[in-house]
C-alpha cells in the first residue's frame, strides 16, 4: 500500500462502519491522517477505530446520520474541536434499496435524502471548516450509476447522477479557494451492500460477465483512489468523476 503523505492532516469519512468507507478510513490512517470515523452503526464504527489503532493509526468515532443536518454540523465540529482542522472529507455514506420500488415516494425520499441531500449538506459544512485553514479536498461517492442508468432503481440512479453534478458545481465554486472536489464512481464492489448479489451464484455470474475484468472490485481498490484524490499528488484534479469499475462502462 502506498503512503500518500497525509501526516498532520485530518480526514473524516462517512459510512465508515464497513465496506468502502472502512477501507478508506484505514487507508487515510496508513497515510498518516487522523481520521474521524462516522456512521450510524456504532458498534461497527468503533470496530473501524480499533482496527486503525491496532495498526498504529489515530482515529475517533462520531455517530452521524447524514440525513440529519444537525448530526452533520456536529460531525464537522467534532473533527475541528478534536484535532483543530479539517483537510480531507470522504462523503461516502449511502443506501441501495435493492428490490424496493423507488417510484414509491417513501423509497425515493430515502434514496435522495441519504445519497444526495446528505452529500450536499456534508460538503456545505466541510467546505466552511476547510476555508478556515486555507482549503482541503473532498471526495464524494457516486457510482457507475451516476454516469449510466439501470432500469430498476430510479432513486439510486438519480441520486448518484446528482452526486456527479454536485461534485462539478462544488469544484467550480471553490476552485480558487484551495478546495478540490472530486467523486469516485465504483462498479460492483465486494461489500455488505452487494452481499445479496454475491450470495446468489446466478446473479453474481451475470454481474461478472458484465465486467470486463470478470470480478467484483475490492473496497481497497476504491480507498486507494480516494486517498490519492485527497493528496498533493492530485493537486490539479478537481471536478472529476473517477470511474473504478474493472471496465464495466468502457463499452
Ligand atoms: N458496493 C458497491 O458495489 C457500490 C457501487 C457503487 C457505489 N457504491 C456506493 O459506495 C458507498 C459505500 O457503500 P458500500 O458498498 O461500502 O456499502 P456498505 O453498506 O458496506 O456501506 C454503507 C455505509 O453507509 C452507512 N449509512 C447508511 N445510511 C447512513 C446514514 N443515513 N448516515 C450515515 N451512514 C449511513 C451504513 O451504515 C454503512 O456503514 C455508498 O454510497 C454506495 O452507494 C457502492
Amino acid at each position: 500500500m502506498i503512503n500518500y503523505g497525509l501526516d498532520g492532516k485530518v480526514a473524516l469519512v462517512t459510512g465508515a462502519s464497513g465496506g468502502i468507507g472502512r477501507a478508506a478510513a484505514q487507508a487515510f490512517a496508513r497515510s498518516g491522517a487522523r481520521v474521524l470515523v462516522c456512521d450510524v452503526k456504532d458498534v461497527e464504527g468503533r470496530e473501524t477505530v480499533s482496527m486503525i489503532e491496532a495498526a498504529g493509526g489515530r482515529a475517533a468515532y462520531q455517530r452521524c446520520d447524514v440525513s440529519n443536518p444537525d448530526d452533520i454540523k456536529a460531525m464537522v465540529a467534532r473533527a475541528v474541536d478534536t484535532w483543530g482542522r479539517l483537510d480531507c472529507a470522504f462523503n461516502n455514506a449511502g443506501v441501495n434499496l435493492l428490490g424496493r420500488d423507488e417510484f414509491e415516494d417513501e423509497n425515493w425520499d430515502v434514496a435522495i435524502s441519504i445519497n444526495l441531500t446528505g452529500v450536499m449538506r456534508c460538503i456545505r459544512e466541510e467546505a466552511a471548516a476547510m476555508l478556515e485553514t486555507g482549503g482541503g479536498a473532498i471526495v464524494n461517492t457516486s457510482s457507475i450509476n451516476g454516469l449510466v442508468g439501470n432500469p430498476n432503481q430510479p432513486g439510486y440512479v438519480a441520486s448518484k447522477h446528482g452526486v456527479v453534478g454536485l461534485t462539478r458545481q462544488a469544484a467550480l465554486k471553490w476552485a480558487q479557494q484551495g478546495i478540490r472536489v472530486n467523486a469516485v464512481c465504483p462498479g460492483v464492489i465486494e461489500t455488505p451492500m452487494t452481499a445479496p448479489i454475491a450470495a446468489d451464484p446466478k446473479l453474481k455470474a451475470v454481474i461478472d460477465s458484465m465486467t470486463p475484468m470478470g470480478r467484483f472490485g475490492k473496497p481497497e481498490e476504491i480507498a486507494e483512489a480516494v486517498v490519492w484524490l485527497c493528496s498533493e499528488a492530485a493537486s490539479f484534479v478537481t471536478g472529476h468523476p473517477m470511474v473504478i469499475d474493472g471496465g464495466a462502462i468502457a463499452f
